[in-house]
């Protein structure tokens, strides 16, 4: 029996992985704590919301009262952690939330999780984090563990900091702490801010579909279900101490990501004419990062983990579920 605190569960990442927890556990209690910011949409989590294994508190990570409350409810042996503010472009104009919630809100889970969990046998805490923390590659090499840190905008250098806390807990506390590292991530659910979402949504509105600088940035993109996966598989057999970097393998340049999306979008559609005339380059992002890739060697040879989807398939999915929403 596991009671498993998952933070920011109502956001896209989180969503999924509290489905999948919630109805692939039935033993395990998920207690979803998430502050239900714009980001979120706690709709996403309909299909469960009666499941007697799943409860929802809305609440701050950085509430300390709060989360103690919750550590004494529900005996929390477990801690999966999600929550942060996600994305680059407000961490620009906005940096202060970026470090409450993705710093002051990690260190609160940290310390709450060491006072709390005495023995430290059978507990954990699992760290969500990103690529972007290890900053920019340029045509060749990969990320992996043993990247250094060069953090670029003020949402990587939030998360490289938080990642930073969670290793010294473990070193200075011996609290039991595992990272993953992962690339982006795209699927349901995701706000419509970020790239992909703000795409399919310009060719569902016919508006410009606004692309940063030249197009020629690198991102490498996983399936947000194959995440959740390894996410599970970490959470399981991985161990303590540790880092994974998850990865897609599947590196694409913005800007044919867009002519891909387009491409599916106008098959739906059954377009006669190509929207790829709504395509618009606008200035570029600040301190935008060139390229990212991961090699998932580690977790693919010691967890034997690997994504499973095919990327055509799931856009496809992706676009259709943004039609339909
Ligand atoms: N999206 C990606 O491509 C990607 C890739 C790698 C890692 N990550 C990491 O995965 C995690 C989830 O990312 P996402 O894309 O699902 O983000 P998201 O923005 O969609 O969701 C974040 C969730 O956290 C909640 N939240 C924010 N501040 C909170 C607070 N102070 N207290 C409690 N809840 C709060 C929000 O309400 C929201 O539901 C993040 O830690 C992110 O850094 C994301």
């Amino acid at each position: 029996m596991k009671n498993i605190l998952i933070t920011g569960g109502a956001g896209f990442i989180g969503s999924h992985v509290v489905k999948y927890f919630v109805k692939k556990y039935r033993n395990y209690n998920i207690i979803n704590l998430d502050k239900l910011t714009y980001a979120s949409n706690i709709s996403f989590l309909e299909e469960i919301k009666n499941f007697k294994n799943y409860f929802f508190i809305q609440g701050d990570i950085c509430d300390m009262e709060k989360v103690q409350e919750i550590f004494n409810k529900y005996k929390i042996s477990n801690v999966i952690h999600l929550a942060a503010e996600s994305h680059v472009d407000n961490s620009i104009e906005n940096a202060l939330e970026f470090a409450n919630t993705n710093i002051i809100g990690t260190i609160n889970l940290l310390e709450l999780s060491r006072k709390n969990w005495n023995k430290k046998k059978n507990n954990l805490f699992y760290h969500i984090s990103t690529d972007e923390v290890f900053g920019t590659l340029n045509q060749s090499g990969f990320f992996s563990e043993n990247s250094k840190y060069d953090p670029h905008s003020p949402y990587s250098a939030s998360k490289a900091s938080a990642d930073h806390f969670v290793r010294a807990f473990y070193d200075t506390h011996k609290l039991p702490v595992i990272l993953s590292n992962c690339s982006n991530n795209y699927g349901p659910n995701q706000h419509k801010e970020k790239l992909i979402p703000t795409v399919i949504n310009s060719l569902i509105k016919n508006t410009k579909i606004p692309v940063y600088g030249n197009g020629l940035n690198v991102r490498d993109w996983l399936y947000v279900e194959d995440h959740v996966e390894a996410i599970d598989l970490i959470f399981h057999k991985g161990t303590i101490g540790e880092t994974y970097c998850i990865g897609g393998e599947n590196e694409i340049k913005n800007i044919d990501l867009i002519k891909m999306i387009i491409k599916e979008y106008d098959l739906i559609q059954q377009k006669k004419y190509s929207s790829v005339d709504l395509i618009s380059f606008v200035k570029d992002r600040l301190g935008h990062d060139y390229r990212y890739a991961i090699d998932i060697s580690k977790i693919k040879n010691e967890l034997g983990w690997i994504p499973k989807t095919n990327f055509i398939d799931s856009l496809k999915k992706t676009v259709n579920w943004y039609l339909n929403d």
